[in-house]
This record gives C-alpha cells, sequence and structure tokens, in this order.
C-alpha cells in the first residue's frame, strides 16, 4: 500500500541565521532564527518504496549519492509507519548546489513532504517540520513559505524545535537578488562550519547569548512591515555569524574579494535610498534582500560587481508541497 510520492520546497535565506547546536544527534539548534522562504530556487523530489531494493537509493541532479541523512530520514518516516521496505529518492534543484544556496533547507523539506506522503502518514506542518530538522536545522524552516521562526525549544527530547510561519508571502512580497560570486562547492559545509566555531571561538557563547533579542527586533520589524529595522538586525546577525565563524581557530573565511564588494555596493544603495539589505552564509554568494521592486536595480549593480558570475532574481514563496509524479 506504499506508493510514489512526489514534492517540492523553497530554499530559504535566514535573516536571523542558525549557527549551533544544543544536541548533535536530535540536530537541535543552540538559538532560534528566522527565515524567508524563496519561490525560485526549489527542490522537487521523488520517493518511491520499492521491495525490490537491498537499501535505499538516492539520486541528486542525475548523480547517484550515498543516502547518508537521506536515509537516516526516511528511517524516522519509516519508524512512524511501521514500515521497512527501501525507497529510491530522486531529486532535482533548479539552481546550483553546494554553493551555499541552501538546497539542503529545500532538499529534507521535500523530503519529508514526499516520504510522509508515500508512506500514508498524515502528519501536521509541525511534525513535518520537526523531521526535516533531523535531515538540516534550516530545512524544518522551508516547510512554510513566506517569514517563518524556528524555536530552539527547550525540551531534551526535541518534539518543541519546530518552525512555524510568521506572514506569507504575499503579505509582505519582499524580492531577492542572489549575487552568484562563485559556483563552486563551499571549502567547509554548514554542519562542520558551525561545530568548529562552537568548539573553537571565543565569540561563540556571545553569538549564542545574543541571538534572542535579534529574533525580537526581526519579528517586530516583519509584523509591522518595517524595512529599515528588519535591515539593521539581518545585517547584525549575518556579521556576527562571520565574526563568530572568523575568530574560530582556524577561522573560517567564506568571503572571497567579491562578495565584499558586493557588501559594500548594498550598503550604499541602501544609504542613497533603495530598499535593501544583504545576507550571506557558509558560503561567498551574497544575498539581497529588497522591497517590493527594487530588485531589478538591485541586480544589474551586483552583476556588475568585479567576480560576480551571474545574479539570480526570485521573490518569496510557499511551503513545501505535494507535487504530482
Ligand atoms: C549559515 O541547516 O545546513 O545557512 O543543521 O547541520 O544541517 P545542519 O546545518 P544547516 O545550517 C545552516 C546555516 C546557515 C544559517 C541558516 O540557514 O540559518
Amino acid at each position: 500500500s506504499f506508493k510514489q510520492a512526489a514534492a517540492r520546497a523553497g530554499a530559504n535565506i535566514a535573516l536571523v541565521k542558525y549557527w549551533g547546536k544544543r544536541d548533535q544527534r536530535l540536530n537541535l539548534p543552540a538559538a532560534g532564527s528566522i527565515s524567508i522562504t524563496l519561490a525560485g530556487l526549489e527542490t522537487r523530489t521523488t520517493v518511491t518504496p520499492d521491495p525490490t531494493l537491498g537499501a535505499d537509493e538516492f539520486v541528486l541532479d542525475g548523480v547517484e549519492q550515498p543516502p547518508g541523512r537521506v536515509g537516516a530520514v526516511l528511517d524516522l518516516v519509516r519508524e512512524r509507519a511501521g514500515a521497512t521496505v527501501a525507497c529510491r529518492v530522486e531529486s532535482r534543484n533548479n539552481f546550483p548546489t553546494g554553493a551555499g544556496l541552501a538546497s539542503s533547507a529545500s532538499g529534507f523539506a521535500a523530503l519529508v513532504v514526499a516520504a510522509a506522503q508515500a508512506f500514508g502518514l498524515q502528519l501536521s506542518e509541525s511534525e513535518l517540520s520537526g523531521l526535516a530538522r533531523r535531515g538540516s536545522g534550516s530545512a524544518a524552516r522551508s516547510i512554510f513559505g513566506g517569514f517563518a521562526e524556528m524555536d530552539p525549544g527547550h525540551r531534551e527530547n526535541g518534539v518543541d524545535a519546530v518552525a512555524r510561519p510568521l506572514l506569507s508571502a504575499e503579505e509582505w512580497p519582499l524580492e531577492v537578488v542572489v549575487a552568484i560570486t562563485d559556483s563552486g562547492s563551499k571549502a567547509v559545509g554548514s554542519r562542520d562550519g558551525m561545530n568548529h566555531t562552537m568548539r573553537t571561538s571565543p565569540y561563540y557563547p556571545a553569538w549564542v547569548e545574543t541571538v534572542a533579542e535579534d529574533l525580537d527586533a526581526a519579528r517586530s520589524a516583519i509584523a509591522a512591515r518595517d524595512f529599515e529595522a528588519l535591515a539593521e538586525t539581518a545585517e547584525h546577525s549575518a556579521l556576527k555569524m562571520h565574526a563568530s565563524m572568523l575568530a574560530a581557530r582556524p577561522g573560517l573565511v567564506y568571503w572571497n574579494p567579491a562578495t565584499l564588494a558586493c557588501l559594500h555596493a548594498v550598503r550604499a544603495l541602501r544609504s542613497a535610498g533603495t530598499g535593501v539589505f544583504f545576507t550571506i552564509d557558509a558560503g561567498p554568494q551574497l544575498k539581497a534582500v529588497c522591497l517590493p521592486g527594487e530588485s531589478e536595480r538591485v541586480a544589474g549593480l551586483l552583476a556588475d560587481q568585479p567576480g560576480v558570475s551571474d545574479v539570480l532574481v526570485t521573490g518569496l514563496g510557499g511551503g513545501a508541497a505535494r507535487a504530482a509524479v
């Protein structure tokens, strides 16, 4: 009675960053985070339960991968369904993988929606968010569209470490420009990078202690559609996260010269009155978040920065959803 199912989910970009865990096994974040889910950057995943398979198979963008965390998340779904059948998982991103564009977020969000459907489970969005978190912390947020907040929870079993929606994409349709400054894979992945920062950066305790005040400021700014306040908080959160990485031993430097050129270009634009701010994740791409109507001008400026190979323009999108197989 288990049957093939498909789902899609959008990537998300954190405005208040997640960086560090309180529990490795259950993948519980040390602090909360707030993100926007994107419309144009998405993963589409098909899960096919197949009793003829000896083990799970995972194919990403046409290339066979070790099942790894995908298999571990499937195990959680199978456990809930009382099933043991192996699955073939086929995933496709419509954007470059591994270049700091959060493919694991859209990937695990799409996976849990498709897998729950394949195994006939009726799960709430909150339960789906908790399952997605086991694959990747940021994936918990991609279950929801628009603006979402991840709660770090306080329970040891992690049931309260899930995301929830704050505002839909339609309620504040911000635009997003991604400046691609290096399309290769990142040097140190988020998981290793955050664990290294936790272990060795003297700034990490200060990071964890100050996330809650950024969450309060960002949540209020979003509720009030106060772009200036959101811009100030989001840039602060991104730079503070990178400061904690830089102070690790050895320091983690994710930026390249083009990243910094884009950062200064965005700041100059905002000083001149354009509604735009930047954020940067564990990679060299810069993401510019813009007021509705501003993305074209911002994309033009970022495309002109030395070292920028491409710009993607998109907006906020909906949450993870089932798709036709
Ligand atoms: C810099 O969600 O990839 O993008 O939970 O270990 O899989 P794991 O980490 P991951 O980390 C994302 C880090 C970030 C900031 C963010 O998205 O909040």
